[in-house]
């Protein structure tokens, strides 16, 4: 048994689907506070696995998290919950502060007591997860080498500095109390279930939907792009084969600029499901507004985790975007659902 929270989100609810896959594993607690990035649709498919057990509750919630490890016994926690979008946190960083921070710290609490209560032999084989971002470094020019482990932290939204935070309390509860972490820090993930405030799947549900493709500043931003089934199969091999107090970095190899994202976005589109005018989807490319404060490039040296744990992505950038415009393509449905009030809100008030 394993504790994910933030399963109900994009990574999270990828890599619950992708961990109950394998019919060896006992089950998931997947504790989420169904925030509006939280959906219950992607988890659809293990509505009645009874190894998927669900709790809506808040990692703030030290009585129902305390209650939650005593009764179900989990030999990790793997933890995602948090507020995860930079321009909700330039636009209100207190909930960034409340999850991220003070939510964080009180899931380390509770659970450094739960596990400081086990016997040995299950004391030594528990890890907490922390899932961490390339954002923590802060932002590199064209010409610096990648982010390694070893990088200064450096970040620049409220939402970096509440992960980077989050990533100190974890590094601390290992050095002090001597409890068993292990923190990942990921690039930009993209794929299926993906919310649609993010860059990729704003662009092609906008695109579909006929309406122009925002592109903040000059779109020569650059980010490292990864498949999120890859970043959900980085994490297992390091929840499993991490060394206790590391940090290790997730990446694509797959620096993009964003303008060169969205035209081929749009370029799959243009194959996939042309426009009925006959043009090109790049005619709806707009540019907007800049993010304040906006990172110029992320970039991540993921050799670490390559040299010692073996692990390398298995998609390419150009492999993993036509898999997921095709998967937003097929899901109609979830998207649909997706596309309701508090996401219609964000969208009025953001590209007014
Ligand atoms: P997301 O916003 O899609 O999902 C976050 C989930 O956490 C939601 O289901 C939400 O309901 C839940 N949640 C929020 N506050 C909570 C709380 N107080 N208690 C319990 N649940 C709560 O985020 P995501 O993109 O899936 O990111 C997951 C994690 O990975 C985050 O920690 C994020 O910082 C990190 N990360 C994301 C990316 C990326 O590209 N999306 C890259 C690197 C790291
Ligand atoms: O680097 C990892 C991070 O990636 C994660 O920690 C965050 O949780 C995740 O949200 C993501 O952050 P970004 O800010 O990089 O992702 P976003 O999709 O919001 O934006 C990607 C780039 O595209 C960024 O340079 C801003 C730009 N952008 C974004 C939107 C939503 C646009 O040009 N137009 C847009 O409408």
């Amino acid at each position: 048994m394993i504790l994910v929270t933030g399963g109900a989100g994009f990574i999270g609810g990828n890599f619950v689907l992708d961990f109950l896959r394998d019919p060896t594993k006992e089950g998931v607690i997947n504790l989420d506070k169904l925030t509006y990035a939280g959906n219950l649709a992607t988890l659809e498919s293990v509505r009645d696995d009874p190894r998927h057990i669900f709790f809506q509750g808040d990692i703030g919630d030290q009585g129902l998290v305390t209650r939650l490890l005593k009764e179900y016994q989990p030999s990790a926690i793997v933890n995602f919950a948090a507020e995860s979008h930079v321009d909700r946190s330039i636009d209100g960083p207190t909930e960034f502060i409340t999850t991220n921070i003070v939510g964080t710290f009180n899931l380390l609490e509770c659970a450094r007591k739960y596990w400081s209560d086990l016997d040995e032999f299950s004391k030594k084989a528990f890890r907490f997860h922390h899932v961490s971002t390339d954002e923590v470094y802060g932002s590199l020019s064209l010409t610096d080498p990648a982010f390694t482990e070893t990088n200064t932290y450096e970040p620049n939204s409220p939402y970096s500095a509440s992960k980077a935070a989050s990533d100190h309390l974890v590094r601390a509860w290992f050095h002090t109390y001597g409890f068993p972490v292990v923190t990942t820090n990921c690039s930009n993930n993209y794929g299926p279930y993906h919310f649609p405030e993010k860059l990729i799947p704003l662009v092609i549900l906008n695109a579909l939907n006929h309406k122009p493709l925002p592109i903040y500043g000059d779109g020569q931003q650059i980010r490292d792009w990864l498949y999120v089934g890859d970043h959900c199969s980085a994490i297992r091999e390091v929840l499993a084969h991490g060394k206790l107090g590391e940090t290790y970095n997730i990446g694509g190899w797959n620096e993009k600029t964003n303008i060169d994202v969205v035209k081929t976005i749009c370029a799959i589109l243009d194959e996939l499901q042309p426009r009925s005018d006959g043009k090109s989807y790049v005619e709806q490319i707009t540019y907007v507004k800049d993010r304040p404060g906006h990172d110029r490039r992320y970039a991540i040296d993921a050799s670490k985790v390559e040299r010692e744990l073996g692990w390398r992505p298995a998609e390419t950038f150009d492999t993993g975007i036509r898999k997921t415009v095709q998967w937003y393509l097929d899901n109609p449905v979830w998207v649909e659902g997706v596309v309701s009030g508090s996401y219609r809100d964000w969208l009025q008030k953001q590209y007014h």
